[in-house]
């Protein structure tokens, strides 16, 4: 399962790079917005430092607008995937530019049939949101699950970008359904390496200044984070 960093924050996409566990970053506006710096700036930097897909999202709303949106964009390197939503203007986009050989992320995706409709314009990344999808009470891995099937059951290639995760449980379940890829912020991504055992065994001794004993018993829970 490939990791994509879902930030626009330079510091913390070398940071990640550095484990050499990062395959690709997604961006959306509001993410660059945060940084307060230009878009294509950003997205320049960033498809500088990762060699794998930098997704750019673009904000037109009609075909015309997010092609020429687009040229821009997928004029920055060959690592750009031209980020469109899940709209009938956008999956014309998706068609147009994947006939042309780009990648495109068909983003904003929260039921299967959007993301049958978005293999069938030949999307090279579905992006259906997990975190959303739960927020409104719907079973965001569910959703995962099926279109793990539709793209199965017809061989689609169109690869599953599992977005909006929000916890390590959706990263788990990610895998276990066999999704192709998710995007996470990056503090997510470091949480995967945590566990109280793992800290308390890789401590070189004990704050009494005991040697650490491997092997010997664990710490009860009390102990952990002492
Ligand atoms: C993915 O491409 C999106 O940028 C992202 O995952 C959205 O996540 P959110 O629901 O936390 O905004």
């Amino acid at each position: 399962m490939k990791f994509f960093a879902d930030t626009a924050e330079i510091a913390e996409i070398r940071e990640l790079a550095a484990t050499g566990l990062l395959d690709g970053v997604t961006t959306n506006p509001s993410l660059i917005h945060k940084s307060g710096r230009d878009f294509v700036e950003v997205v320049r930097e960033i498809a500088s430092v990762v060699s794998g897909p930098v997704s750019a999202e673009v904000v037109a709303l009609d075909y015309e607008g997010m092609m020429r949106e687009a040229e821009i964009l997928r004029k920055i390197g060959d690592n750009i995937a031209i980020k469109v939503p899940l709209t009938p203007d956008g999956l014309k986009t998706c068609k147009a530019l994947t006939s042309d050989g780009s990648m495109v992320n068909v983003t904003l995706c929260f039921s299967a049939n959007q993301a049958l409709l978005a293999a069938k314009a030949g999307a090279t990344f579905i992006s259906p949101f997990v975190g959303r999808h739960d927020d409104v009470g719907f079973n965001g891995m569910e959703l995962i699950a099926d279109i793990r099937l539709i793209y199965d059951n017809y061989d689609f290639g169109t690869e599953i970008l599992v977005a909006s995760v929000r916890h390590p449980i959706h990263v788990l379940e990610t895998a276990k359904i066999g999704a192709d890829i998710m995007t996470a912020p990056p503090k997510i991504i470091w949480q995967l390496f945590k566990h109280p055992l793992t800290d308390w065994a890789s401590r070189a001794s004990w704050p009494t200044g005991k040697r650490r004993v491997r092997g010997s018993e664990p710490p009860r829970p009390a102990e952990i984070g002492n």
